[in-house]
């Protein structure tokens, strides 16, 4: 009796599942479509997977870049590379990307993960996705002493001065996110105070590639609102020294020293974490 009334629904089951597979289809269709090409789209969201996308197309123009100041090797140097922005305006105009405020997110491969607003890609300052070193005199496309590091690309820029640190360099690059103002901003900005912009901004710039704040930001360090917010479990003038030193409070932390940020500055990014102890959107 049992068996027999599993058979049946076995059939119901074989019976139902094309209409099943025929309702899921436009949904898989488009994830496989955007996958194949590399990107995930949205008018908010876009992910752009640079080896899919840069190799698929073999006639892809490659460009050989001067760079001013790299500030990796610490002098002038010679790559060839991609210009970023052809590559970010095809699938924006494909999606109709809402370019208000955005901010574009570079990927990498260690989990490093820094932001710039996407506003900047469009100043006199062109930034390149370079995969080759033109002053290596090997082979290879990177110094052998870095090619671990830096393959599969990394991001330069033409024309930076030396003491200009508001562009980012990241190397090991496998990915672009931009995210409109509107999704991002929700989730991180403080909306309630405007006395917390600053330091939200700060927080920006100088610990938002590593850490991240209701799971939005850089994987290399500890989330800090989420479940609990760091500032209900670190001391603040803890949190304010360590960030100094780490040294200073852990054996072989991987937190590097941050110097150049003022104790005044600091406070306010304290101040911007604590709160959003009141504030934890997840998706
Ligand atoms: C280059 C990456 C990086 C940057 C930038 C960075 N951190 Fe960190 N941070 C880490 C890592 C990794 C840890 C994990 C702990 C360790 O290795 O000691 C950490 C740990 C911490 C901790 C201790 C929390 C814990 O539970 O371990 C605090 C507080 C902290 N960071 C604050 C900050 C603040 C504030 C900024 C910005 C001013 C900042 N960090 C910038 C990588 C970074």
């Amino acid at each position: 009796m049992k068996l027999r009334s599993m058979v049946i629904f076995v059939c119901f089951l074989i019976i139902i599942s094309p209409i099943w597979s025929c309702n899921q289809r436009p949904e898989s269709r488009v994830a496989t479509d955007s996958s194949r090409h590399g990107t995930s789209l949205n008018r908010h969201e876009v992910y752009i997977d640079l080896k899919k996308v840069l190799t698929k197309d073999a006639n892809r123009k490659t460009t050989d870049v001067n760079v001013r100041y790299d500030p990796f090797f610490k002098t002038s140097k010679k790559f060839r590379g991609y210009y970023i922005n052809p590559l970010i305006d095809s699938v924006i105009k494909t999606v109709d990307f809402d370019t208000g405020r955005a901010i574009i997110i570079f990927e990498c491969n260690d989990g490093y993960r820094p932001v710039m607003d996407l506003s900047k890609i469009y100043g006199n300052t062109k930034g390149y996705i370079a995969f080759k070193d033109l002053e290596n005199g090997l082979p290879g496309n990177w110094p052998d002493s870095v090619d671990q590091k830096f393959a599969p690309y990394y991001l330069v820029w033409d024309d930076v001065k030396k003491q200009d640190k508001s562009f980012t360099w990241p190397y090991g690059l496998t990915g672009l996110k931009l995210m409109s103002g509107n999704l991002e901003y929700k989730r991180i900005y403080p909306y309630k105070d405007t006395t917390l912009t600053k330091g939200f901004n700060l927080f920006r710039e100088n610990c938002f590639k590593c850490h991240s704040i209701n799971k939005v930001g850089g994987t290399v360090g500890p989330e800090f609102n989420f479940p609990r917010n760091i500032t209900e479990y670190w001391k603040e003038e803890d949190m304010l020294a360590f960030v100094k030193n780490p040294a200073s409070y852990r054996y072989n932390s991987r937190m590097p020293p941050v110097t150049n940020v003022s104790d005044m500055d600091l406070n306010e990014i304290i101040k911007y974490i604590r709160s959003m102890k009141n504030n934890k959107l997840i998706n």
